[in-house]
């Protein structure tokens, strides 16, 4: 199926002639899967033969996302795990060990983020610096460091890392590079392809893109997944069945969906830009965004998300509780506009010097941009806007 366009891999990637002839992948909603006989129950186990043994380790609708997400990213294999965080926690722990440094981007998802702090507890050193600027990264190699993981663009100021150029330097010292691809999908940005190692997924966003499950993936090298699956076993936050069933049906329409997103939130953010009440706007799709030329080279869209300042911090709950349509709710990358204010909520863990220091404002407002008519949204945002006086 490598040949064949984005879109129609997205529709038949990894899906299987099924027996009776169903056209939609089964939900296998089994634990355990009934052995042959005695000898090939030994032979599976002894990984002589391939099998299916128990869910928590393999599964037959959760590998049809996993060899439909390897191929959309461009990876030798995927592993499917129940949430982004269980996929990211299994992806670190199969990469570092004890003893190792880690150069993290920092920002960076509020509980990736405290992932990375608790790491100390098990010996690991975790260094948070801004990736965006290369030199930064250069600076803060050790000997010792074994992973360099980054958002891009990042989780919530938007700003992007160079995925090529912190490749070049990690690989020239011996480290591996982890991207989350939540916000862009390998619709719009294949981090492998530009000398990333492992992709990471929160599938719970724009690859489901309904809002109704939670998901996660992580897409590297077959001998990485070997070792990762081997790890998530033991953690245990193994996908159902039933979830990965939902992933599936969404990401059929990834690519229609991105598109739509795009162009909403193109049409959304030039009218933030426009409006006296807004201080400032930061996405990639803008001319004036800082790194455009990055995004238009590393993206081939600029997605769904928005973050955008107000002029004061004290007037963000009442342009939030004034919102009529705008869903008042973290995650991202459903059908609905959702908007949260990541000071207060998704980015709450980072410790408020530490956050401001990172650009994550009390005055920023994070959106992900729905699939509703643009106009809808734009009147939504423009009432709740008119509430708020200076
Ligand atoms: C960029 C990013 N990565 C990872 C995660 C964690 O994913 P999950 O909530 O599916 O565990 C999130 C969740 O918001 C996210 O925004």
């Amino acid at each position: 199926m490598n040949k064949t366009g984005f879109s129609t891999r997205a529709i038949h990637s990894g899906e299987r002639e099924e027996e009776t002839g169903a056209v939609v992948t089964p939900i296998y909603q089994t634990a355990p899967f009934k052995f042959k006989s005695a000898a090939h129950a030994a032979s599976v186990m002894a990984g002589e033969e391939k099998g299916y043994v128990y869910s928590r380790g393999l599964n037959p609708t959760t590998e049809v996302l996993e060899e439909k997400m390897a191929d959309l990213e461009g990876g030798e294999a995927a592993l499917a795990q129940a949430t982004g965080m269980a996929a990211i926690s299994a992806a670190v722990f199969t990469s570092i060990k004890a003893g190792d440094h880690v150069i993290a981007d920092e920002v960076i998802y509020g509980s990736t983020y405290d992932l990375f702090v608790d790491m100390a507890k098990f010996g690991v050193e975790v260094s948070f610096i801004d990736t965006s600027d290369s030199g930064n990264v250069e600076d803060a190699f050790r000997p010792n460091t074994k992973l360099v993981f980054f958002e891009t663009p990042a989780n919530p100021t938007m700003k992007l890392t160079d995925i090529k150029a912190v490749s070049e330097i990690a690989h020239e010292r011996g480290a591996e590079v982890m991207v989350d691809n939540t916000y862009m999908t390998p619709y719009y940005q294949q981090p492998l392809a530009c000398g990333a190692d492992v992709v990471v997924h929160s599938a719970t966003k724009y690859l489901n893109g309904h809002g109704d499950t939670l998901g996660g993936v992580i897409v590297g090298t077959s001998d990485f997944i070997k070792r990762a699956r081997h790890t998530a076993k033991n953690i245990g936050g193994a996908m159902s069945p039933f979830s990965a069933w939902l992933i599936i049906r969404g990401m059929k329409t990834l690519p229609v969906r991105m598109d739509r997103h795009t162009e909403n939130a193109m049409a959304v953010a030039r009218f933030l830009q426009s409006h006296d009440k807004i201080e400032k706007v930061i996405y990639p799709g803008l001319p004036e965004f800082p790194q455009y030329d990055l995004a238009k080279k590393q993206m081939s869209g600029f997605g769904g998300m928005i973050a955008f300042l107000l002029k004061d911090a004290k007037d963000v709950p009442l342009f939030l509780d004034s919102l009529k349509m705008c869903t008042l709710a973290v995650s991202l990358g459903e059908t609905g506009t959702l908007i949260q204010h990541p000071a207060t909520m998704t980015h709450a863990v980072v410790p408020r010097d530490d956050r401001i220091r990172y650009g994550i404002a009390d005055e920023l407002v994070r959106l992900s941009v729905g699939l509703e008519d643009v106009e809808d949204i734009i009147a939504d945002l423009g009432q709740a806007l008119d509430r708020v006086n200076y």
